[in-house]
């Protein structure tokens, strides 16, 4: 187990409400007809400093936006807005990566590098790899001749692939999925970059190599002075491997602080959700890809308030209920009842359109019968799903001549506040009274 050092405050990154938000292209008939076809909120107010000399882990289920936020770091992914200020070690001038574009953006990214998931892609299968690993010295007019064969050997020493002589005529295909992964990485370190942002790189790789290689990559950050961006699904390697972590979800970061506190103190009831499905942090398991109550919500249409209250056992009536969350409930109680019963209630409320919204008041109008036929049906839906924290954010149901209206409890804001050693986004965490 590495030691963690403690960190003194040196941002080599500092990212400000960054939002990535993606319009969704939607059928060319809706775009015809001009159409919203809605946007996808990939990464939706993050903020974090990257400290130098640290590995901060960004942790999350699958589209929770690791991959689009270690890619915009990198000015591989254009901010909506927010900024992702550069650093830098060698004394070159601070600057907004978000901001930069073509050659200034092509010369910053020289001391920011990526390594992938996948090395068999990340490899060009026709190039030998003394050609791959000195390719970006080349592209940046680095080095030519003895020097840059110099220099490719070095970095592939670096990497443990020796003897290096008998690595450089050699194809990706003559290589084993480790081997591939330390040439994709002696490719990212021979610019002598100050920040590798590494994406779930050792994901694909057999059990027996991924060790190997995470030591690998610890070796290199003390020789070579690196900071590490290390995205994940996998909590086993994320306490071995990183200093901090930052927990995100549906685009945003619910939870940052130094990886033993996480793991010893979740604060974050989704932190809590994903360390209790995984009790010993088993390092064969990876994330579970469902966490009980339900699948991560789609990013095009976040929940209300806090985007987890869908799915937390602790959610009060501030977290953001809205009337999506009683269609859900209202679906999920017809898959338990007779066909015959889901037929005449699919009918009186006309397929649920009604509460297929995000607004703190619902109007469910009779389709097939009365509105007292209605709120007979809700009631009886509530009285068997008593239980459900839902009910905790309706603050009246009341029958009028438009239908039956629900109101909700307004949102309460959850941003990131200071808990102990962490930083959590959640009620349950207000703001220190001091
Ligand atoms: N180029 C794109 N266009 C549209 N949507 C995108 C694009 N890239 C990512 N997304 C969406 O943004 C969200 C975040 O995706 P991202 O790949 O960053 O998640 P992730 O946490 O890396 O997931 P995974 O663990 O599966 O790699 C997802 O809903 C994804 O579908
Ligand atoms: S704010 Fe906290 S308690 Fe409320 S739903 Fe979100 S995580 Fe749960
Ligand atoms: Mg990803």
């Amino acid at each position: 187990m590495p030691t963690k050092p403690e960190l003194a405050l040196d941002p080599v990154l500092e990212v400000e409400d960054l939002k990535i938000h993606f319009a969704l292209r939607g059928s060319g008939f809706a775009r015809l007809l001009g159409r919203d076809t809605g946007t996808v909120r990939a990464v939706d107010g993050v903020n974090l400093d990257l400290e130098r000399g640290e590995v901060l882990g960004l942790v999350g289920e699958s589209g929770s936006g690791k991959t689009t936020l270690g890619r915009a770091m990198l000015g591989l992914v254009a901010a909506t807005s927010g900024s992702i200020h550069h650093r830098p070690g060698d004394g070159s001038p601070d600057t907004d990566i978000a901001a930069l574009r073509g050659k200034a953006l092509r010369q910053r990214r020289t001391r920011l590098q990526m390594v992938f998931q996948d090395p068999h892609a990340a490899l060009n299968p026709s190039m030998d790899i003394e050609t791959a690993v000195g390719h970006p010295l080349v592209i940046h007019k680095r080095a030519s001749g003895d020097e840059l064969r110099a220099r490719v050997v070095s970095a592939l020493e670096r990497v443990g692939l020796v003897p290096a002589e008998q690595f450089l005529s050699k194809y990706p295909s003559d290589l084993s999925g480790g081997q591939k992964q330390r040439a994709v990485i002696a490719r990212a370190i021979i610019l002598d970059p100050e920040v590798l942002i590494a994406d779930e790189p050792v994901s694909m790789l057999d059990m027996s190599v991924r060790a190997k290689i995470l030591q690998l990559m610890l070796d290199l950050k003390d020789d070579l002075g690196l900071t590490y961006v290390y995205i994940t699904h996998d909590l086993a390697t994320a306490k071995f491997f990183c200093d901090r972590v930052a927990i995100m979800y549906l685009g945003k970061v619910v939870e940052i602080g130094p990886t033993a506190e996480i793991f010893a103190h979740p604060r974050h009831p989704y932190t809590q959700a994903l360390l209790k499905a995984i009790p010993d942090v088993d390092p064969n398991k990876a994330m579970p890809r469902d966490l009980p109550r339900g699948e991560i919500p789609d990013a095009a249409r976040p929940p209300r308030g806090c985007s987890f209250h869908p799915r937390c056992p602790l959610a009060r009536a501030d977290c953001g209920w809205e009337p999506r969350d009683l269609k859900a409930l209202v679906e999920e109680h017809w898959t338990r009842v007779p066909v015959a019963d889901y037929e005449r209630e699919h009918a009186l409320v006309g397929g649920l359109a009604d509460l297929d919204h995000s607004e703190n008041r619902a109007v469910v109008k009779p389709h097939g019968g009365t509105v007292a036929d209605l709120d007979a049906l809700f009631d009886r839906i509530r009285t068997e799903n008593a239980a459900e924290p839902l009910w905790q954010g309706v603050t009246s149901i009341t029958a009028t001549e438009d239908g039956l209206v629900f109101e909700f409890a307004p949102a309460a804001e959850v941003p990131l506040r200071p808990s102990g050693p962490t930083e959590v986004a959640c009620v349950l965490y207000p703001p220190d009274p001091s």
